[in-house]
């Protein structure tokens, strides 16, 4: 099978999202009542992190071992990729030692071209642009949740950030819609978000607005990792993009609350909201854990039934 890499959400098509999801029912299902699962014995994942990280490293890492293989830990600053040793160089050497590879950098493009010079598939653990893990994760939960997220309306409250863009493709591929509300200078880029049409989200200024009626209210860190110089800047501008109780009661009564972690109360969610009725944040995080997993086995194996 040609080599399959995940660096956008667009880059499985939803057939295939659709066999990752079921492969993830199953691969949670063995998890929870303890059997072993171990069908990438022998194999190893090789996981860069140029960002920190809690739930990407922990959720790959464990998830290798469970599936029966094992997973290395590079950073930039104790190995030769902080250096300068070229990303086509590292890739080449990186993918003749492993048979797949996780990376949290920097710019998408820094990914994309590690990809084209590797021999093993390639995982995007969280772009400047992109977070496809994070929404795998994400729609999962909503479905295990609610059922079909098709036709439903996600309300993206805040910075138009890696993990919006990605809600932004993924609506694409599900059919759903997205409500975005960012402040004035920091709207979506389209190209930069990787959307080819603008026929799943509507962009609105007022985010009650683009809270009402929604079925899942979103949000995320008003600074995301590599912009922290903005700090205090954001901070005034998103001063009226925080996800409250008076927020959440314009949005559908039974609609969920999610945020990718880690979450700031009293920022962009108040405390009341994250560790309300409406969060499922735990059980998003969670599932970290059973859709990449999922997904490791996708790009190794292929189809297994
Ligand atoms: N949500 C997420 O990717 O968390 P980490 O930064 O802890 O990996
Ligand atoms: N938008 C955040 C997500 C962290 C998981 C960041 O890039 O820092």
């Amino acid at each position: 099978m040609p080599i399959k890499h995940f660096l956008r959400f667009n880059d499985l098509t939803r057939d295939e999202l659709d066999y990752v999801f079921a492969r993830t029912r199953w691969i949670k299902n063995e998890f929870k009542a303890y059997r072993r699962y171990w069908p990438l014995a022998d194999r190893t994942l090789v996981m860069i992190f140029e960002k920190a990280s809690t739930r990407t490293r922990l959720s790959f890492e464990a998830g290798m071992q469970q599936l029966g293989g094992s997973a290395i830990y590079l950073n930039t600053r104790d190995s030769q990729l902080g250096r300068g040793e070229p990303v086509e160089d590292a890739a080449q050497v990186i993918s003749r030692m492993s048979d797949v590879v996780m990376i949290r950098t920097f710019e998408q493009e820094i990914i994309e071209r590690f990809a084209r010079h590797s021999r093993v598939p390639v995982i995007n653990g969280l772009t400047n642009e992109y977070h496809p893990c994070q929404i795998l994760a994400d729609i999962y939960t909503y479905i295990e949740q609610r059922g079909s997220i098709q036709g439903k309306t996600v309300a993206w409250i805040g910075d138009s950030n890696n993990v919006c863009n990605t809600w932004l493709q993924a609506a694409e591929v599900f059919d759903f819609n997205v409500h975005v509300s960012t402040p004035p200078g920091y709207e979506v880029e389209p190209e930069r978000a990787g959307l080819y049409g603008t026929d799943h989200y509507e962009e609105f200024a007022d985010p009650m607005r683009a809270a009402r009626g929604a079925d899942l209210v979103t949000t995320d860190v008003w600074t995301s990792m590599g912009f922290e110089a903005e700090n205090e800047e954001r901070k005034r501008d998103f001063a009226d993009w925080q996800v409250d109780t008076d927020m959440m009661a314009v949005a559908k009564p039974d609609a969920l609350f999610m945020h990718c972690l880690p979450a700031h109360r009293g920022e962009e969610v108040a405390a009341e909201v994250i560790d309300g009725p409406h969060s499922v944040v735990w059980e998003e995080a969670e599932n970290r854990l059973h859709v990449q997993k999922a997904l490791l086995e996708y790009l190794l194996l292929g189809r297994i039934e």
